[in-house]
């Protein structure tokens, strides 16, 4: 008998678990390859938008080629692909945004917040991936 309750009791916690929502702040980062079709419009608003407390992708990246604290956006679609031998553009991006200290782009500083993987919904990331590379 108290071995049934204890594998009842084993079994409900992990339906509550499966169904409880992540909190906001701990969503796991997609992994590249499970990222969703990406939309760049909506990528652009979230560009401008404070997401979990982060700061704005465009306080350090200028959309009209001017040097700011990152690189500027103007452009990146055609530099993307180059920036890591082996990387795509799309890959690269990704990992920019997930793991921003695994490449630094050359006269930048290490200076961009690593706490957007935990913000950003796969959905988010596919976007602003497309919004990026759509410039
Ligand atoms: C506090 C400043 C800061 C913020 C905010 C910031 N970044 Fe960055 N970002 C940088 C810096 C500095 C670099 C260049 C150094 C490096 O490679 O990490 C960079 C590099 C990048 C790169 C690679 C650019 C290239 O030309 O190769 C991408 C992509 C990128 N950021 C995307 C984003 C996105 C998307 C956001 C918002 C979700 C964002 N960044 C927010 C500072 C920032």
């Amino acid at each position: 008998m108290q071995r049934l309750g204890l594998a009842l009791i084993l079994t409900l916690s992990l339906l509550l678990a499966a169904c409880a929502p992540a909190p906001a702040d701990e969503i796991p980062p997609a992994g590249f390859d499970s990222l969703p079709v990406g939309n760049p419009a909506r990528g652009a608003e979230l560009f401008a938008e404070r997401i979990g407390g982060q700061p704005t992708c465009t306080s350090c990246h200028s959309l009209d080629g001017s040097r700011n604290v990152g690189p500027t956006v103007q452009g990146y679609g055609q530099v993307a692909g180059q920036r890591v031998s082996g990387q795509s553009a799309e890959e690269y991006t990704y990992e920019s945004i997930i793991s921003p200290w695994a490449h630094i782009v050359p006269s930048y500083g290490n200076a961009m917040p690593a706490r957007y993987s935990q913000v950003l919904t796969p959905q988010d990331t596919a976007d602003l991936i497309a919004f990026m590379l759509s410039n």
